[in-house]
């Protein structure tokens, strides 16, 4: 028998069966069952500070906070490691990588079996969603990393009280080790301990709703409530039961007469959610409050609206370019009780990134723990980056200064539009709007991005097709996944509200290489137009791939000389040429699906390339 280190919380045997289970093969030196509270954080981060692993700032710089430093290997999602492993290769379709069930939970067992000597096991339990929604579910992740577990109760709320709510009932199991088993004796000596990129998994086993993964202790590879359940998994519950998991912000906008409307974005990993979530308007007279920066869950309520809830308690997000500038309200987010991971550290015990709106100072420790001088270059005269570009910080969302009233309501809220988009330096306009549902799935199905840093193991500055912003998230085939949004579209028809759907692109980029496009809260100016459209108003121009504000119609007061009148003919117009290479990319895009591929979109390729013939 493993020694229990506190009483077992639960009498839901189930639970208890499957702890027992794997701490019999992970043999930690003890399991333990968080609780959630104040205590329990402070003391696992007092205990990472004193072994090493993790830096306190200053408090008076950064109340309760700390710094972590990642091994070098393990600084984002791998893709090329994460599987989903359903019982039918078809089932996972041509966009995931599949490993037969069997086979991989053979190998993994084989990597977990005694996986955590030396170490605890830590049992949480948490709340993907407010405890109780009707929208929430409930999951437990074991994991012998002590940095997981302070994320996780940041990120989603950890408990007595998840328990207290899932009683006898049915949780998503998700098993974690950063598979680094000590020797008697040994210890991590403050470095950060993961496993060999070929040792590392993540695995989602779709049919059984479970989690495994091995190897790797950076944020959505380990958090496992993040990308894994309320993505991965979550979208299979959602084909099944009818609604949607999606990877998207949740904004409230209220426009200068005090009328609200509720907006969900799909932008790719490190495309603008948590910013445009915050987003401070330039324009006077109108608000952003944030719901969510990252994941919705959205349900049809019994009146035939759409309604989303934010499953998450906070923010993993991107640090560097956050600055008082960009983004005012994630600077201010992360300003006290925050864990920040592979940003810089400087002397007087605060963290600086790039991007972060001021120099840095004369010296610093990068985020791989050496020495750093600004203008310092590597042996092939590259500079030498500070903090890692998918450098993060995990704050509270109650620390957010525009978090929304009704952030938390179990019934969510209700969603008039879509935002899809990506980084496309040309082709794409600034916005457009889709002529009706099907063909919003289409544009959704069909977006394109830059790949950022976000990802480790894809070339970054490529761009990719990543269909609603959900290419690595999605548990399923992705044909079926676009069926499924065709579907949801025929059932909130038949009931009324459906929302509409637009396409945004901020990174539209000049021949001299240039953002045309001044974004962050000047982005409000797109919202604004995307606003009169929800209430029928606004005024546009019917166009070949879409509707699209007339020249006039986006309000450019204040930002003339920026966005002079002849960027904004450009960025409102359509380039037919460059759009002719983009349907070739879609034509090899689709042809992935095979019969998987929904008619409907077919034909709206068809009419889309009639339309710009
Ligand atoms: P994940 O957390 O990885 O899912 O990413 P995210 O979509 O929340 O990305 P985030 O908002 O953190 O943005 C990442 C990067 O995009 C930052 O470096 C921002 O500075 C940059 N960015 C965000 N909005 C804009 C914009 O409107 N214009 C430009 N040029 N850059 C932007
Ligand atoms: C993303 O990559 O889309 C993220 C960060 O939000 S992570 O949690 O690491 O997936
Ligand atoms: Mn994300």
């Amino acid at each position: 028998m493993i020694k229990q280190l506190n009483a077992v919380p639960t009498a839901n045997s189930k639970l208890v069966e499957w702890v027992n289970h794997w701490a019999e093969i992970c043999q930690p030196e003890g399991v333990y069952w968080c609780n959630g509270s104040r205590e329990e954080y402070d003391r696992l981060c007092n205990e990472m500070v004193e072994s090493g692993l993790a830096i306190r700032l200053n408090p008076a710089k950064r109340p309760n906070s700390l710094l972590f430093r990642s091994d070098p290997s393990d600084v984002a999602r791998v893709e090329a490691r994460t599987f989903i492993a359903s019982v039918k290769k078809e089932d996972a379709g041509p966009t995931n990588n599949w490993i037969d069930p069997v086979e991989l939970k053979k190998t993994m067992l084989g990597l977990y079996t005694g996986c955590m000597a030396g170490r605890i096991m830590y049992v949480i339990p948490f709340s993907m969603g407010p405890v109780g929604s009707p929208i929430a579910k409930i999951g437990v992740e074991l994991t012998d990393s002590p940095y997981v577990v302070i994320n996780m109760e940041v990120m989603t709320r950890v408990g007595t009280k998840v328990l207290e709510v899932l009683g006898d009932g049915e949780f998503v199991p998700c098993v974690h080790s950063v598979g680094k088993p000590l020797a008697p004796g040994e210890s991590d000596h403050g470095i950060w301990p993961c496993a060999p990129m070929e040792k590392k998994y993540i695995a989602q086993f779709p049919e059984t709703r479970e989690i495994w993964s091995f190897g790797s202790g950076y944020g959505g590879n380990a958090l496992l409530g993040k990308k894994c359940l309320a993505l991965r998994i979550a979208t299979v519950q959602a084909r099944d039961e009818g609604w949607m998991a999606e990877h998207m912000l949740i904004l409230k906008l209220t426009n200068p007469e005090g009328r609200v409307k509720y907006v969900t974005g799909a932008f790719p990993s490190a495309c603008g959610k948590t910013n445009l979530a915050m987003l401070i308007p330039t324009l006077p007279g109108w608000k952003v409050e944030t719901v969510g920066d990252d994941i919705a869950w959205m349900k049809f309520d019994k009146d035939g609206n759409l309604r989303a809830i934010n499953p998450e308690a906070g923010f993993f997000g991107v640090a560097p370019g956050t600055s008082m500038k960009s983004n005012k309200n994630a600077m201010l987010s992360c300003a006290k009780d925050t864990i920040f991971t592979n940003v810089a550290l400087t002397d007087d015990g605060d963290v600086w990134w790039e991007g972060i709106g001021y120099d840095a100072p004369e010296h610093l420790i990068d985020w791989k723990g050496n020495d750093w001088k600004p203008g310092q270059v590597d042996a092939d005269g590259k500079p030498v980056k500070a903090a890692h570009p998918n450098a993060r910080f995990t704050a509270r969302a109650n620390n957010c200064p525009v978090i929304a009233d009704e952030w938390e309501d179990p019934q969510g809220v209700p969603i008039s539009a879509f935002l899809f988009g990506g980084r496309r330096p040309s082709t794409l306009p600034l916005v457009y709007q889709a002529k009706d549902w099907e063909h919003g799935v289409f544009i959704g199905s069909t977006v394109g991005s830059e790949v950022t840093a976000a990802t480790l193991d894809v070339k970054v500055g490529t761009v990719r097709r990543d269909p609603f912003a959900m290419l690595p998230f999605c548990g399923y085939n992705m044909g079926d996944y676009f069926a499924h949004w065709l579907d949801i579209g025929k059932k909130g028809a038949a009931q009324g509200n459906l929302p509409k759907i637009f396409c945004v692109n901020w990174f539209r980029k000049s021949a001299d290489g240039r953002f045309m496009w001044p974004g962050f809260g000047d982005n409000s100016r797109v919202l604004a137009w995307v606003f009169a459209r929800c209430e029928g108003k606004g005024d546009f121009k019917d166009t070949a791939i879409g509707i699209m504000p007339t020249e006039d119609a986006i309000d450019r007061t204040g930002i003339e000389n920026e966005v002079s009148d002849e960027d904004i003919k450009q960025l409102l117009s359509v380039d037919v040429e460059g759009w002719k290479k983009e349907l070739a990319m879609i034509d090899e895009h689709y042809a992935k699906f095979g019969s998987h591929l929904p008619e409907a979109l077919k034909k709206q390729l068809d009419a889309l390339k009639a339309r710009l013939a």
